[in-house]
């Protein structure tokens, strides 16, 4: 194929591939109505993280989406300051609990053993909450970012829930992907 055609080729394949990710992730209506500045689909476990970032005050609104996932599960979002991956991360979870509510809290891991019990951050959380729909649980935080900086690792997860205990993620395949950064000013 002509050299001029094969690159169009792709770089309009690029494009729309893009093109499709951003819109679907922007296009996403939330149900209470919240509007947000940025939104990037994670690379695994159907994720998406959208975000208003604030300079003025270095606080930031987040709603991380977890689809494809059974109301039986837990879901688990949260930024490593000082590390990469589990050890360490600051994580918001959700879950159902035995009320039957989507019960979301803040939970600081720092062993492979963890249950993902409820305590502080290393930050300041002001606000969370969770809801679950159409096989879709949604975490909505207000975080206050360590000062200083924008960047920081990224973590995600599922596992599953027995009684009001959380289990441990599978320890397999994309639950073993499912980390990378994030840059609050900057997209990525
Ligand atoms: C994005 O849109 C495409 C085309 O409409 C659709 O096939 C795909 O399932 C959507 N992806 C998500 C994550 O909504
Ligand atoms: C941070 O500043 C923004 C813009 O002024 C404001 O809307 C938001 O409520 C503030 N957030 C907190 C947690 O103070
Ligand atoms: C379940 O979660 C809701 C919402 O966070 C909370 O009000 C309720 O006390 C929780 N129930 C139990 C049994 O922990």
């Amino acid at each position: 194929m002509d050299k001029l055609l094969t690159t169009l080729l792709l770089t309009s394949i690029l494009f729309s591939t893009t093109y499709a990710q951003n819109h679907n992730c922007s296009s996403f209506a939330f149900r209470n109505n919240q509007i947000f500045a940025t939104c990037i689909p994670l690379p695994v476990l159907n994720s998406v993280l959208h975000w208003t970032y604030y300079p003025n005050n270095h606080t930031v609104d987040l709603a991380y989406r977890h689809g494809g996932v059974p109301n039986t599960d837990w879901v688990a979002w949260g930024l490593n300051i000082d590390g990469t991956m589990m050890i360490g991360s600051q994580c918001l979870v959700a879950f159902r609990n035995s009320s039957g509510e989507i019960h979301a809290y803040t939970s600081p891991v720092s062993s492979y053993n963890t249950q993902l019990a409820e305590g502080a951050l290393s930050f300041n959380v002001p606000r969370i909450g969770a809801e679950y729909s159409n096989n879709e649980f949604i975490i909505f935080a207000t975080l206050e970012l360590p000062a200083g900086r924008t960047s920081f690792s990224q973590a995600w997860q599922n596992g599953g829930v027995s009684g009001q205990v959380l289990t441990a993620h599978a320890q397999s395949g994309d639950n073993l992907r499912s980390f990378g950064s994030v840059d609050f000013a900057n997209g990525l």
